[in-house]
């Protein structure tokens, strides 16, 4: 195997978190000359199906990846007891440095995560103290795979190990959101954060947004695997789409009378169509649908129906790219591609995954056939494009947890 194809090969497996924490406690170490007193990993996630739907109350069906931020922290040792944090990071080259007393919550940039989730600390009446931290990142920015969650949820976990703390998993998740929220400007819903927070080896996580609660799915069929693939394209600029479609959503629901649009079956929503108008019943229409293709695929799912879920996730697709609105035509051309392999080819269903406007799509695949998969539809959108994709496989991993020495 020559470097080249090791290299795509690391690329295409899930990258070894021992490694990961190896390489930055190292490094904590030489920059800062004392070793790290902690470590915290957490994952991204992918959605399988359920998008847009949590800030509906909705359900929606995620997995933690195997790709995880990694944060070492320690005391600095000259303890000027200012409560100042340092932060560097790995990915980026850079170090910024805040008092805890001034986060200020306006100022948007790599440290918003962090600095949001200080502050969800100190309204929790916990002071995190002077701090040394150093963030590394396996988790690709911009692919809409919670690459600003995993960060948050990391921190958390992190200073909870400082402050000798535990919070509740889901009131980790929402100290998460809302730093998201308030720090860095966007109205997410739950799913992100908790997915990171509360994944589990092997499992989905069947998420109830309005409970706040999880059940746990297996995914365990040998012949079914996990493939996701970038477009390695954004497009939303100026981040205005997707509060835009937030507030739709709420409208839709102020107008039919209800808390949320999960209270609304397709059958009623089709009953008071005329109360919408055109854009609101679309906006609707998809996230009403989805709700329902969400259980019905993770029903699927454990029947081993992989058909059922395959047709459900091209119609998830289909949903969020004409009623939604929230596809792309890079996005597209993936599914397209896909879904001409079909499942003949070894392509169970597709779909794009996440806020949408670029990022990757996410497929099933069987098992042993991902690769080829993987490169037809590199060629292919390569083709059409003229855009290189990018591909991995995972397995459901497990969430945010303190790393032991
Ligand atoms: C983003 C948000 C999530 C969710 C998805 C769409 O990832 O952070 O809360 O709304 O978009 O499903």
């Amino acid at each position: 195997m020559n470097s080249d194809s090791h290299a795509a090969d690391e690329q295409f497996l899930a990258p070894s978190l021992n490694e990961q924490v190896t390489k930055v406690r190292r490094s904590y170490e030489d920059l800062f000359g004392a070793p790290a007193e902690w470590v915290a990993a957490a994952p991204g996630r992918v959605n399988l199906i359920g998008e847009h739907t949590d800030y509906n109350a909705g359900f929606v069906f995620p997995l933690a990846i195997e790709r995880y931020v990694v944060i070492a922290g320690g005391r600095p040792a000259t303890a000027a007891g200012d409560g100042r944090i340092r932060v560097s990071s790995m990915l980026l080259g850079q170090t910024a440095e805040f008092p805890v007393e001034r986060l200020e919550p306006q100022r948007r940039d790599w440290t918003s995560y962090i600095r949001g989730v200080v502050a969800g600390f100190l309204e929790r009446g916990v002071t995190p103290g002077a701090l040394n931290l150093l963030v590394d990142s396996q988790v690709p920015l911009g692919g809409g795979l919670s690459s600003s969650a995993a960060l948050e949820v990391a921190t958390a976990t992190l200073l909870e190990a400082a402050t000798k703390t535990q919070l509740d998993p889901v009131d980790k998740a929402r100290l998460c959101q809302k730093a998201e929220h308030q720090y860095a400007g966007m109205p997410c819903g739950i799913m992100d954060q908790f997915s990171s927070a509360l994944g589990a080896p092997g499992k989905l996580l069947l998420i109830d947004c309005r409970t706040e609660t999880a059940e746990l799915v297996a995914l365990d069929d040998p012949s079914v695997a996990v493939l996701v693939i970038n477009t390695n394209v954004k497009h939303e600029l100026t981040g205005s789409e997707y509060p835009e479609r937030r507030s739709q959503c709420e409208q839709a629901a102020r107008l039919l009378g209800v808390p949320a649009l999960r209270d609304v079956s397709t059958r009623d929503l089709e009953g008071r169509k005329s109360e919408l108008d055109p854009l609101l019943y679309r906006r609707a229409r998809h996230v009403v649908g989805e709700i329902e293709r969400t259980l019905q695929a993770a029903k699927a799912l454990q029947a081993g129906d992989w058909p059922l879920v395959g047709q459900l996730m091209y119609a998830s697709h289909a949903s969020l790219r004409d009623d939604y609105e929230v596809s792309c035509p890079e996005l597209d051309v993936l599914v397209e591609l896909a879904q001409e392999i079909g499942s003949g080819g070894g392509v169970i269903g597709a779909r794009m995954t996440g806020g949408g406007f670029g990022g990757c799509i996410v497929a099933l695949v069987r098992s042993g056939r991902e690769r080829e998969i993987a490169d037809r539809i590199g060629r292919g959108y390569k083709q059409r494009t003229g855009i290189e994709a990018t591909a991995f496989v995972t397995r459901p991993a497990r969430g945010a947890h303190i790393i032991q020495p």
